[in-house]
């Protein structure tokens, strides 16, 4: 018996040192441990032993099979390693590895934010207001009478409650004043809607950068100083500014502003609107608070806005709107710094 069992063991561990995969160590543990295998015959047999060499025996039995149960678990780890070790064979540790993409702001994000920072070295904070807007927010209180064609419903897009998307970020003028006592310096960058045709200038959603400035005293000379220390800041110290009489319902007196910089060309642009706050537009800000906060007789103001894509579009070159909404990267990298 004893020698049996050290025969099986020799041949069982020989046989599992050379078996090639995973199957063939699993028919060697069913071969030895298995219901049926030598092994356990053996223990079987341990019944016909003598009684004065059952411990003996036993034990011999136990090592046999701790042996082989320890065998095979070593070389199914050595197999498995072999494995590993050939799927990493071709891995060179050393190559420079695949870094990962980085994304980049928007151009439109950029030029807003750039704006932003010249506007705050002169005191300007960021104000806000909601897209969703209503009538009186959007028109009256800005002096837009309900007979004025931008209120006419082909001109945005209202919703079924008579709220619409805000044509202006103008509202957040209102916003602001019906919230804050003067004085008030802000800007207000934010998207705006209009239902135009869509096409190389023109989008249902644009982006426009509006300013407010109220305090006592504050003139045209103010308005102007400016609009020209942002231009300049903006597109060089050569970029030069032109007012000219317009007309907007809540500034009085109005004007376009046109720019000219030798990083644009030659051409006069068009590039923004603005204007002293139209005593009209206090009273109805004062109205709506309930006091006399923007004493017309005490405040005066100015306001501007202008639109982000057409800026952004005329510093680029770029000569379609559209390019800035379809989100081609061939077009969008050429903005990554
Ligand atoms: N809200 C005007 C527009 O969308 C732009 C504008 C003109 C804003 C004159 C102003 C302003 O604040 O004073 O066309």
């Amino acid at each position: 018996m004893e020698e049996q069992l050290q025969a099986i063991r020799a041949e069982a561990l020989a046989e599992i040192d050379s078996s090639a995969d995973e199957g063939a160590v699993e028919a060697a543990r069913i071969k030895y441990l298995g219901r049926t295998g030598s092994i356990s015959l053996a223990s079987e047999g341990m019944r016909s032993v003598a009684k004065e060499d059952k411990a003996r025996v036993g034990k011999l039995l136990n090592e046999v099979r701790e042996s082989v149960t320890a065998a095979l678990a070593a070389r199914r780890e050595a197999l498995q390693q072999t494995k590993d070790a050939a799927q990493f064979a071709d891995l060179d540790l050393t190559l420079p590895g695949t870094g990962p993409a980085l994304g980049a702001l928007h151009p439109i994000t950029e030029l807003q934010d750039q704006a932003i920072a010249i506007f705050r070295r002169m005191g300007f904070a960021l104000a806000d207001g909601p897209d969703i807007e209503d009538e009186w927010h959007c028109f009256d209180a800005l002096n837009t009478p309900a007979d004025h064609p931008a209120r006419n419903e082909q001109d945005t897009f209202f919703l079924p409650d008579g709220r619409l998307l805000r044509t202006h970020t103008s509202t957040v003028q209102i916003r602001t004043m019906t919230t804050q006592p003067p004085p008030v310096r802000i800007i207000a960058p934010g998207a705006a809607y209009r239902r135009d045709e869509i096409d190389a200038t023109h989008l249902a959603q644009f982006n426009q950068m509006e300013g407010l400035y109220v305090d006592e005293r504050v003139t045209v000379a103010d308005l102007r100083g400016t609009i020209e220390f942002f231009f300049r800041e903006l597109l060089g110290a050569n970029a030069k500014c032109r007012f000219r009489p317009h007309f907007f319902p809540f500034t009085e007196p109005s004007f376009e502003i046109d720019i000219k910089a030798p990083a644009l060309g030659e051409k006069w642009l068009e590039l923004a609107g603005c204007g002293m706050v139209d005593p009209a537009v206090f009273d109805a800000v004062n109205a709506r608070r309930g006091d006399n906060a923007y004493d017309p007789d005490r405040y005066t103001g100015f306001a501007f806005g202008f639109g982000l894509d057409r800026l952004a579009m005329i510093m680029s070159g770029t000569p379609d709107i559209r390019y800035f909404t379809e989100n081609d990267l061939r077009f969008l990298r050429q903005f990554e710094r």
